[in-house]
């Protein structure tokens, strides 16, 4: 973590002396910090938190009950079906430039899955995520398996805290769904690429249909209110092209997808079976709503569209 420390100060455009008045924390205890000597965890926890870094304590954990309940999320969330892909995850890598050697952003990392097969190759994975919780769970994940070339930052990926042309490929799976802003966003990435480098997307799209990318969108709003809006390729696309990025390449695949799995994914819990009952009418009246959506067995089937989109940032 040491050693990453004085590029995360100059990623952020601060000099030693600024870091110091900005933390609070002596120079020289700045200085040693970024020389990998041990200093106070109170001056590392203020260091970290003004380099927008969460500050973890492992000595201080000591609720058992927390551990427990915090180490099941992240199982749960790593043993998904939907998250764990293997080859999902190799069709993602292996659409990008060689990593070898590479600074690499994975925008809304998770837990990061991503993140840990690509620094398998890169130099370092910046994995960015909004949520506490994830990067905690990375920081948990990156000690279990080893890894040092990971680092996770609490960061909003409308506003990226990294200077201009700082990274060599940015990835970003499941996310785009998530944002408020994807235009806001793209131009964000544009700035943090380097040029002719690459972004690589791997996202839900919905049905081309109007009423049907409604009703996909409403289902799964219901489901996950976290979720901004699925979008059409198409509308994907454009964005993309407005934004100046030049798109190299699409893939398209369907994964299948049980209820029972997919709302237990959002942890949401379907009282009445209302999500469930409203998706079966459909189903038995043969209404397909561009999912494939079928009921038999007691069992609500249906496949979500997924997209590759790699493009190549020319500015
Ligand atoms: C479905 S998860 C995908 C995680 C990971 N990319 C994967 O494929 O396993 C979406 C992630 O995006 C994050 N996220 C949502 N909005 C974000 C934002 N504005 N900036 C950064 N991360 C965000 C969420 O916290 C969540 O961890």
């Amino acid at each position: 973590m040491h050693g990453k420390i004085t590029n995360l100060r100059k990623c952020r455009k601060l000099t030693q002396k600024e870091l110091a008045k900005i933390s609070d924390v002596n120079i020289k205890t700045i200085n040693r910090y970024e020389n990998g000597i041990k200093i106070s965890f109170r001056s590392e926890k203020k260091i970290l938190e003004a380099l927008g870094i969460e500050f973890i304590n492992y000595r201080n954990i000591n609720n058992e009950r927390n551990k427990v309940s915090f180490d099941k999320q992240a199982e749960e969330y790593e043993e998904s079906k939907y998250i764990n892909q293997k080859n999902s995850i190799l069709q993602l890598i292996n659409k990008g430039y060689p990593y070898t050697g590479k600074k690499v952003l994975d925008l809304g990392a998770g837990t990061g899955f991503v993140s840990r097969e690509i620094a398998k190759f890169a130099e370092e994975v910046y994995a960015l995520d909004i949520s506490d919780l994830m990067i905690k769970k990375i920081d948990v994940l990156n000690k279990k398996n080893n890894f040092k070339n990971i680092i996770p930052v609490k960061g909003d990926a409308h506003n990226l805290n990294f200077e201009d042309n700082f990274f060599d490929t940015v990835i970003t799976r499941l996310t785009f769904h998530h944002l408020k802003d994807v235009k806001k966003t793209l131009r964000e990435i544009k700035r943090v690429l380097k040029n002719f480098a690459e972004l690589i997307i791997v996202d839900i799209i919905t049905s081309e249909k109007d009423e049907e990318a409604d009703l996909q969108n409403s289902f799964d709003k219901i489901r996950d209110f976290s979720h901004n809006k699925f979008l059409k390729l198409n509308e994907l696309k454009k964005i993309i092209k407005e934004e100046n990025f030049y798109n190299a390449e699409t893939d398209i695949w369907k994964e299948e997808r049980v209820f029972e799995d997919w709302i237990k994914l959002a942890k949401y819990k379907d009282e009445g079976g209302v999500l469930f009952n409203i998706m079966k009418y459909f189903a038995i009246n043969g209404l397909k709503l561009g999912i494939d959506l079928e009921y038999g067995e007691s069992e609500l089937t249906f496949k979500q569209k997924m997209v590759l989109i790699k493009v190549i940032n020319i500015k």
